[in-house]
């Protein structure tokens, strides 16, 4: 403990951040190249674009000097960005080298529920599981990410995750800035505590939604700055916290929101500040001049009436990227594309909502029930269009996510949603005692005994129980037998 000790005094001097902080501070030195995840080789196999992906442990350098023991996919931390076009079939072989059993969700993906890659899909050390699926929905921002029964926070938090972009003809005759790691650039945000031997030790520290760190990531990359080449960059911004929400935007300038979770809006949104609970996404478009510099910041956020007496993941400010053009800088077009092209989204209708389903969560439960892998919570309907009606009934942070659709928000407590809310959604931040209004609907794939989930996204609340499950089924079928634990037999 003293060598780890002596370790941390010596590798931080200067430096402004404080390993077992809370609260980030806002003298960090943006000095650090931002890491730009890679992107996924992939092969063609009989038409099947077929990645493969192992979760590993390793040891980064999160600080400076500092070797923190994490975990990640065919590397120490994070994983590369895979990516595919809409229509192709996709394979992904991921091998499991952990100590202990993993799974990969494939976050915001609609596939069908033994590919999806939650609780029921664990994968075992020393086994690898091969889903494959179709790709078929709009160009969007996804993630991957485990999901194992009660440990997805501890597996996240210590490094497992990485994108899933999907492309398509709309999103390719879009303008929209597209070099991948130069002008259209992916940042997954992360905050950390080190312990006083520098690990990442998920801590009871008391905090509501779980560990709040004081250490900010971008990448995986703290202090991290990006030389800007162009005269507007494009940021795929995805929370990868476990508990922390951000609300991220500019000091000094506006920028365009043009994406949400599961793809373009309508039209790109002039705003200042985009809020993002966990596992939320948003695609934003920056303008620079010529030799400036400016920082993604993360504002004292709106948490919509959230006060309490401890840090709550969104009280506090501080910088998280540093954006630097250079002297000269290569046009780019304004962001524009034909909201046409985009119609998904419309062809959903509120009219044609057959169910209302009611959801209320309290400190851990859903409708007043914990998490059991045996039990399905909801059956739906597949072709059905649902309204789920979503309503935190505590004053703390929660937020809910879906698998396997898209939803839109038609309102909130009756208002219409922010801009931020307005396009494709997996997952939402629920502001207290506010009912959400969310429009989806269930396709192509039924399977009465693999059931999805639907949970709150921060993920000790998660793995404390604050999960559900539905199966899509045949219209008239019976719900099948959902085995309480997979792979024990
Ligand atoms: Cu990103 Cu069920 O999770
Ligand atoms: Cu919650």
């Amino acid at each position: 403990v003293a060598a780890g000790g002596l370790a941390l005094l010596l590798g931080l001097a200067g430096c402004g951040l404080v390993p077992g902080s809370v609260t980030p501070v806002d003298d960090v030195e943006f000095t650090n190249e931002l890491a730009i995840p890679p992107l996924a080789p992939s092969r063609m196999v009989d038409g099947t674009r077929v990645f493969s992906l192992t979760a590993q442990e390793g040891t980064t350098e999160l600080l400076p000097g500092i070797e923190t023991r994490t975990w990640g996919f065919d590397g120490p931390y994070l994983g590369p960005t895979l990516r595919a076009e809409r229509g192709e079939r996709v394979a992904v072989e991921v091998a499991n080298d952990l100590p202990e059993a993993t799974s990969v969700h494939w976050h915001g993906m609609h596939l069908p529920a033994a590919m999806d890659g939650g609780p029921h899909q664990e994968v075992e050390p020393g086994e690898t599981w091969r889903p494959t699926w179709e790709i078929d929905q709009p160009a969007a921002t996804l993630w991957y990410h485990p999901h194992p029964h009660g440990a997805t926070e501890k597996h996240v938090y210590r490094g497992l995750a990485g994108l899933f972009l999907l492309d398509d003809d709309a999103s390719a005759a879009a303008d929209l800035p597209k070099e991948y790691g130069v002008d259209d650039v992916p940042v997954v945000v992360q905050d950390k505590m080190l312990d006083d031997d520098g690990q990442l030790e998920l801590s009871d520290n008391g905090s509501e939604p779980g560990t709040l760190g004081g250490i900010v990531l971008a990448n995986g990359t703290v202090g991290a700055y990006h030389e800007v080449t162009t005269e507007r960059v494009r940021l795929r911004l995805l929370n990868g916290s476990t508990a922390r929400t951000y609300q991220l935007g500019f000091p000094d300038r506006e920028m365009d929101l043009v994406a949400t979770d599961g793809g373009l809006l309508d039209a790109p949104v002039r705003l200042k500040q985009v809020r993002l609970a966990p596992g939320e996404r948003a695609e934003v478009v920056v303008r620079m001049e010529p030799g400036e510099t400016t920082r993604l910041h993360s504002f004292e956020a709106d948490l919509g009436g959230v006060v309490v007496p401890f840090a709550m993941g969104g009280n506090d400010a501080f910088d998280v990227l540093e954006l630097r053009a250079a002297d000269s800088l290569t046009p780019s077009p304004e962001p524009a594309w034909t909201p046409s092209a985009h119609a998904d989204h419309d062809t959903l209708r509120e009219s044609e909502a057959a169910v209302t389903r009611e959801f209320e969560l309290d400190d851990r439960h859903i409708n007043g029930r914990t998490m059991d892998m045996g039990r399905v919570d909801e059956a739906v309907t597949v072709g059905d269009t649902e309204i789920w009606e979503v309503r935190s009934i505590v004053p703390m942070p929660h937020t809910f996510h879906v698998h396997d659709v898209q939803f839109r928000v038609l309102s909130v407590d009756g208002d219409p949603p922010s801009p931020e809310l307005a396009g494709p959604k997996d997952t939402v931040y629920l502001e207290p005692n506010r009912t959400y209004r969310l429009l989806m609907r269930f396709e192509d794939y039924t399977d009465a005994d693999v059931p999805y989930m639907f949970h709150c996204h921060m993920l000790l609340h998660e793995d404390e129980g604050m999960m559900g499950q539905f199966v899509v089924v045949e219209p008239g079928q019976d719900v099948g037998t959902v085995p309480e634990h997979d792979g024990d037999a």
